[in-house]
């Protein structure tokens, strides 16, 4: 049995979308009531669990082989994603497959360092274990960006002219997918990400070529970014986690392309043209 963590994420229903049409039943952890409970009207084997709350921990991880762990990015994280890798060890569970991030093992910056710190418990677990350290998504520019593009034609980020090989969520859920029911991934750190590095500048032209109006990015000071991030409702420990990101993302070391998604999947990574064509109408809205 495979339990999937953050099941109703990007990552996390991206991930249930391939084990199924792979005729895998996995369980779903939702931390809400109200997503278990439609998940289990749809069919899925549903429970909650809340990082947060000890006591749905050890139900949720009954009679589970293998584990996808995925923490939202709250206060806590660590301290929840760490007590699901000691009640997975406590369930009888074999293997772990963590979803971090890019260079975690560096350290070089907050995101990387709090990956680490739960990467370390998730190597001394006992458990086998794989690490899965994406770059940046390219969802992203769904999830964040596509209400300043569809609005001004036009989105911001403190990232200057660094070129990031961001990565579609579609990848790490098929690497993710391979990692938890196949063999020869124990142990493993996959690095992963897209087939090239781009600019947002560059991002931005070929967001303008595929939705076929005007897109531009406006690279924006850390304190202009912070202060729009913290004004759109972000709590400002995680603006200034974005914000570190992006300073690391300036120095060069968001640019490295990995071959780990072909490697285990035997696919080239999807490129962000193919991407923004599949999210054309979630970005496209009324750009005039
Ligand atoms: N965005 C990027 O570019 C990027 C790059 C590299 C790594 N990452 C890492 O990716 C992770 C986020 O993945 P994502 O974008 O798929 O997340 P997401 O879309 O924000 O979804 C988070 C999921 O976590 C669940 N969750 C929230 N709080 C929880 C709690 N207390 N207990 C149990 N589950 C809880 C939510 O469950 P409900 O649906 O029930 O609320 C939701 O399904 C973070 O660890 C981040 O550092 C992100």
């Amino acid at each position: 049995m495979i339990l999937v963590t953050g099941a109703g994420g990007t990552v996390g229903s991206a991930l249930l979308e391939e084990l199924k049409s792979s005729g895998h039943r996995p369980r779903v952890a939702h931390r809400s009531r109200d997503k278990a409970e439609r998940a289990r009207a749809a069919g899925d084997d549903a429970v909650i669990l809340d990082f947060a709350r000890p006591e749905t921990l050890g139900p949720a991880l009954e009679g589970v082989d293998a584990v996808f762990l995925l923490g939202a990015g709250g206060l806590g994280q660590v301290e929840g994603e760490i007590a699901v890798v000691d009640a997975a060890r406590a369930a009888g569970a074999k293997k772990i497959v963590k979803l971090s991030a890019w260079n975690a093992a560096g350290e070089a910056y907050s995101f990387a360092k709090l990956h680490r710190s739960i990467e370390r418990a998730v190597e001394s677990s006992g458990l086998a274990f794989t690490l899965l350290r994406p770059n940046g998504f390219m969802q992203n520019f769904v999830n964040f960006m596509a209400g300043s593009i569809k609005a001004q034609g036009a989105f911001y980020q403190p990232a200057g002219d660094a070129r990031i090989s961001h990565i579609d969520v579609r990848d790490i859920a098929r690497v993710a997918a391979r990692a938890l029911t196949t063999s020869g991934h124990d142990g493993k750190a996959y690095e992963l990400s897209g087939p090239r590095a781009i600019s947002y500048g560059e991002a931005a032209e070929i967001l303008s070529g595929v939705l076929g109006k005007r897109v531009s990015y406006v690279a924006v000071s850390d304190d202009a970014a912070r202060a729009g991030m913290v004004a759109g409702g972000m709590p400002e420990f995680y603006a200034d986690h974005v914000i570190d990101l992006n300073r690391h993302y300036r120095t060069g070391a968001g640019s490295a392309v990995s071959t780990a998604v072909k490697d285990v999947t035997g696919r080239a990574p999807v490129s962000f043209e193919e991407f923004a064509r599949d999210h054309a109408g979630a970005l496209a809205g009324a750009l005039g």
